[in-house]
């Protein structure tokens, strides 16, 4: 028997949802109140001592029980050891599954908010780092070969804009989840004259689940959490990878603080990313978590099946691993260091100026495809002989074409290359500061 309990149980976990049970509760006896189901000072009672439980249970003087199965039962098994029958009537009107349903949403309101918070938190740090390095020059990859100078702002400005939709994705997940399933009972609705809405105005949500078999049956608004937190991780792992590479001896454009890396038991000289390796690591198991919650779902007949409770452990587990992932980036971008000089450095003989040679020939007039066709031949030759771009003369440039005069050696200057690209949202200071003016708009607001 006990095995059986130790597996039919949710206690150890959903114990966490207290303070959300109790307060759904309290709402719950004040519409009854309200509804004349049950009197006034039936109300008053059940609501002080729900009170008094919330305090029992933060003050860690409440005594959990296995057998007991989850939070509601141990909630309500204590409200009718303190008041006896009276307590015995709150569960009038509702069912265990409403009220996980409610809990749930109530949960991950909060979390979402502070979610949210900690989003915009991080987007402060990239408009800070971005600002203070702001004529950092350092290469822009594709296929990770150094494709075209970039600035170093541009390229963190580029993470400002993602966590951007992904705060945008969470609060519009919000809207979904803010709906009071509360009332709906066990699935069918009940014969009691009950007030939904009174409940949902009571609780702060925008409106109702309509349907009282929908109410109880879906988990769809978790699931769609797990898939923006999903996001939300898939792009600060990239960020993860692109800051593990460049804090490498082959890179050495950053330098993490020393509390974000860790030395090695053998090898003194390392300093190993392991905060960016764990946030990368653990993306796996947020991926996994909406893989899990998707699984369970995707059978089950209408409405409410024990399966369900299986939401449990992955949206705790993904709304905690997102938290800390978070937070700790913020402070690690507040303390990065960035190395300058390394950047610029890594350019020199990387021929990234190519497509400015291009876009030279083609301000002298020749279609932009028979200029990429010299410019390649020239680079190509240019390789062999074992120079770059700078040691050319001008008469060598001219045996590729005639158009070549002398400000061609301006026009294959890394800077000019980059204030040439004032294109909306290009790599050129004044369209990144733009960029970033946007930025502090975006954060000024929420
Ligand atoms: N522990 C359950 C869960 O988390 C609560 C709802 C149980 N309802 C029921 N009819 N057994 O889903």
């Amino acid at each position: 028997m006990k095995k059986i309990e130790e597996f039919l149980e949710s206690i150890s976990f959903d114990k966490r949802l207290y303070k959300y049970d109790i307060q759904g509760s309290i709402a719950h006896a004040k519409m009854l109140t309200k509804c004349k189901i049950i009197t006034d000072s039936e109300g008053k009672r059940i609501v002080k001592a729900l009170k008094e439980i919330e305090k029992e249970i933060k003050t860690g003087k409440f005594k959990f029980n296995l057998s007991l199965e989850d939070i509601h039962t141990h909630i309500e098994k204590r409200l009718i050891e303190k008041i006896g029958d009276i307590g015995a009537k709150l569960h009038t009107a509702r069912s265990r599954n409403d009220q996980v349903s409610l809990d749930m949403r109530l949960f991950l309101r909060d979390e979402i908010k502070e979610i949210a918070k900690l989003i915009r938190n991080l987007q402060k740090s990239i408009l800070k780092v971005a600002e203070r390095n702001i004529d950092a020059i350092m290469p822009g990859y594709t296929h990770l070969q150094h494709a075209q100078p970039i600035l170093f702002s541009h390229w963190i400005m580029t993470y400002f804009f993602m966590l951007d939709r992904d705060w945008e994705r969470l609060l519009n997940t919000f809207d979904r989840v803010n709906v009071s399933p509360l009332g709906a009972a066990a699935l069918a609705g009940t014969s009691y004259p009950t007030d939904r809405e009174y409940t949902a105005r009571l609780l702060d949500f925008s409106k109702v689940v309509q349907s009282s078999m929908d109410a109880v049956s879906d988990r769809d608004f978790i699931i769609e959490f797990l898939a923006d937190a999903s996001l939300i991780m898939m792009h600060l792992s990239r960020l993860s990878e692109e800051l593990i590479l460049f804090s490498s001896k082959e890179f050495g454009f950053i330098e993490l603080a020393d509390p974000f890396t860790t030395g090695s038991s053998i090898m003194p000289q390392k300093r190993n990313p392991d905060v960016c390796e764990l946030i990368r690591g653990k993306t796996g198991r947020v991926y996994g978590n909406l893989m899990s919650l998707l699984t369970t779902m995707k059978s089950l007949p209408l409405a409410y099946n024990r399966d369900m409770q299986e939401d449990k452990i992955p949206l705790f587990g993904t709304v905690d691993t997102l938290k800390g992932s978070l937070s700790l980036y913020a402070k690690m971008l507040d303390t990065v260091k960035i190395d300058k000089k390394k950047m610029l450095a890594s350019l020199e003989g990387d021929f990234s100026m190519a497509t400015d040679l291009a876009d030279y020939l083609v301000r002298k007039g020749l279609p932009f495809r028979k200029a990429h066709q010299i410019v390649s031949k020239l680079v190509k030759e240019t390789i062999k002989k074992k120079k770059d771009l700078d040691d050319l003369t001008l008469k060598e440039f001219k045996t590729y074409s005639k158009l070549f005069g002398r400000d061609v050696f301006d026009t294959i200057k890394v800077k000019a290359g980059i204030a040439a690209r004032k294109s909306l949202g290009g790599t050129a200071k004044e369209s990144v500061k733009r960029l970033i003016a946007q930025g502090k708009e975006i954060v000024r607001k929420a």
